[in-house]
This record gives C-alpha cells, sequence and structure tokens, in this order.
C-alpha cells in the first residue's frame, strides 16, 4: 500500500521544460490513470516516480516520504514497459522467477511464489513453456507476472496493452480491474486511449502539454469537463462545440445528447440541417449533420432512421447543454453568465 504525491515537480530536457511546477496526489491502493495526446508527459511523470528519469526539481513522496535520494530498485514500485521484455529462451516459470533472484529469496519460496503469482495470472497450465508458444496477452501476463512476484505496493504499467489487438486488449482490461482489486495496491496506469481511462480508471489524471487539465472520476470527466481540451479528449465522437455570439464563447453538447428529427421539436437549441454522412455501427449509428449557420456536428442515434441528403432538426434539452468562456473553461450553472447564455441560445436558434 502507498500513496505518491508530486510536490512542485519540474522536469527539463536538453533546456526545454516539460513539466512545471506540477502538483498531484495519488491516492493509496486506487486505479489512477494518466492520460493525454502524444508527448503530453506521461511517461515522464512515471519514470520519476520508478526514479528512473528523476525530476529537475521538486520532490516525489511515497507515503509521505520523500523518495528523491532512494534508487530505483527500493521505493517499493514495479514498472510494467510498453515494450516488456521478456526472454526468449527462458521458460515463463523462469521469467516470472527473475524477478525475484536478485532479491535473495530462498528457492522453496521463489517456486511457490512463481506457482501462486502464475496462476493469479491464468498462467498457471503454461508455467513451463517457451514464451514463443504464448498469445500476445499470455505474454503479457508473464511480464504483469514478473512485476507481481516483487510484491510491490505500487504497480507503474506504460501502455502495457498497446501491443495487442482489440479483442485481446478489452480482455485484458477486464483482467487488470480484477488484478487491482485481487492486489489491492496502487495502480499508476499510463494510456492515450480515452476509452481504457474510462473503463479502468478509479480517478482519471487528464493531461495536455505537460500541465494536468483535470483529475477525476471517470464519470465527472464525462459530465462536468473542466475546460474544452477536456471535453473534447474524453468521448467518441467528442463534444459538439460551436461559437455563440461575437467573442469567443462557446456552446456545446455531446453526440448521443442531440434528438434527430425530420420536423422541428420542442427544444432548448433546435437546429435545421441535413444529413452529410452515415456510419452504421450496428447498436448506433453516427451521423454528420450540416447546420443551416454552416456547423458541423456530430450526433449518435440508437436506431438508423436517416440517409445521407437528407432535411434535419437537431434539438438539445437545456440541461444537455455545455457553455465555455473566453478562457476556454467551463462555465458552470452557478456561474451568473451560465443563465444569459442559455437564453442567448434560445434566441439565436429560433430567430
Ligand atoms: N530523454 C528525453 N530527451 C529529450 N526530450 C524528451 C526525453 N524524453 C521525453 N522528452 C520530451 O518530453 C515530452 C514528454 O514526453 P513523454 O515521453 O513523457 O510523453 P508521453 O505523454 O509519454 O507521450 P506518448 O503517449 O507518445 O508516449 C515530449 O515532448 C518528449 O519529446
Ligand atoms: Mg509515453
Amino acid at each position: 500500500m502507498a500513496s505518491i504525491e508530486f510536490v512542485k515537480v519540474s522536469k527539463v530536457f536538453d533546456r526545454q521544460p516539460v513539466i512545471q511546477d506540477l502538483d498531484l496526489n495519488i491516492e493509496d491502493g486506487k486505479f489512477t490513470v494518466l492520460v493525454g495526446p502524444s508527448g503530453c508527459g506521461k511517461t515522464t511523470l512515471l519514470r520519476m516516480i520508478a526514479g528512473i528519469d528523476p525530476q529537475t526539481s521538486g520532490s516525489v513522496l511515497i507515503n509521505g516520504k520523500d523518495v528523491t535520494r532512494i534508487a530505483p530498485g527500493k521505493r517499493g514500485v514495479a514498472m510494467v514497459f510498453q515494450n516488456y521484455a521478456i526472454y526468449p529462451t527462458m521458460s515463463v516459470r523462469d521469467n516470472i522467477e527473475f524477478g525475484l533472484v536478485n532479491n535473495k529469496v530462498p528457492k522453496d519460496e521463489r517456486t511457490r511464489l512463481v506457482e501462486t503469482i502464475g496462476t493469479t495470472v491464468g498462467l498457471g497450465e503454461y508455467l513451463d513453456r517457451k514464451p514463443s508458444t504464448l498469445s500476445g496477452g499470455q505474454r503479457q501476463r508473464v511480464a504483469l507476472a514478473r512485476a507481481m512476484v516483487k510484491n510491490p505496493s505500487v504497480f507503474l504499467m506504460d501502455e502495457p496493452l498497446s501491443n495487442l489487438d482489440a479483442k485481446l486488449r478489452v480482455q485484458m482490461r477486464i483482467e487488470l480491474i480484477e488484478l487491482h482489486k485481487k492486489l489491492g495496491s496502487t495502480f499508476v496506469y499510463v494510456t492515450h486511449d480515452q476509452m481504457e481511462a474510462m473503463s479502468m480508471a478509479d480517478t482519471i489524471v487528464l493531461m495536455n502539454h505537460g500541465v494536468i487539465q483535470q483529475e477525476a472520476a471517470p464519470e465527472v470527466v464525462y459530465r462536468k469537463p473542466n475546460n474544452l481540451f477536456a471535453a473534447q479528449f474524453i468521448g467518441v465522437p467528442p463534444m459538439n462545440i460551436a461559437p455563440i455570439g461575437e467573442d469567443k464563447t462557446t456552446f456545446g453538447f455531446r453526440p448521443e445528447s442531440a434528438v434527430v428529427t425530420t420536423e422541428p421539436g420542442e427544444y432548448h437549441y433546435s437546429v435545421k440541417g441535413t444529413v452529410v454522412t452515415r456510419e452504421m455501427l450496428g447498436s448506433e449509428t453516427i451521423y454528420q449533420v450540416k447546420t443551416v449557420d454552416g456547423q458541423a456536428f456530430m450526433v449518435k442515434c440508437p436506431d438508423d432512421r436517416f440517409h445521407v441528403d437528407q432535411v434535419v432538426y437537431l434539438g438539445v434539452p437545456a440541461d444537455k447543454l455545455y457553455f465555455f468562456g473566453t478562457d476556454e473553461n467551463r462555465i458552470d450553472e452557478q456561474d451568473a453568465r451560465y443563465r444569459e447564455l442559455l437564453e442567448r441560445l434560445w434566441g439565436t436558434a429560433h430567430g
């Protein structure tokens, strides 16, 4: 068990600041997912926790203790990389045990541990096989088991599933959630895939350009995004955003929040448009609708009733609308501007 804390942490590469004065608390025993676009600093943060590539300034604390001067092997953390190195000439058993050999654990204790952990990750029957005879997902589990055998209080995982095909990835996602439940240790998981973040995280830490944009439970990031970046990074297709008025204030709605009809409906925001694309995905259909005022909105419908070139109306209820200020931050319902913007949108649509 361990909590992790970043206090005013900065990281400079070749005189280029990548992270500046970052503060972050990662709760003990939680599944925390660091998510953000490529190059935003996720791996950099993970490597600072592991001690592989320490911060330029500021402190990293594990369980309240500054670990700046503590060597990577002594921090009680284990890291699983995107390109996990398992040894092709060693059996699964030896690969897992390799995590222990340097720790002077007695032989019979090692055998017991390898078998218990091998079984935990579902490799009980494969312990004497060579990695080349395993599937991608099974190999991934060898890497996980090798990290687990060290009994770390913190698991650091850097895009561990990115080498797997879509189906295996979904399966491994579920296995990792279960593993986390079973172990109760702190998981810090890095991905640029927002679906992965949404499905696994207790807490999402959303980053952009080395700056934390939002730190909250997945449903909070989805329902109450802090700003335009969060609103458009989480969710597929992303939230629709369009200008409202002369300044840079914008409004938005999720693709699934718009109701599509062939006659104008009674919605707070309502606009006429033409279907320009249709993507039938089985359980839902995604349409792109070009509105009379030149906006292109994505809408997600449970049924497949419309065709390309059809004239339709999009309606969005008031409680599904979002507003963002000129600073790109979301304007909360409590904010005095909210009511005024809501009224302005009603005026635009029907004027
Ligand atoms: N060793 C290094 N030397 C110089 N710059 C580096 C080094 N490592 C990382 N960077 C830079 O720091 C920034 C953050 O890199 P980082 O690897 O943390 O991104 P990331 O969020 O993990 O991205 P990805 O999703 O592509 O893995 C990038 O702009 C990268 O170019
Ligand atoms: Mg990375």
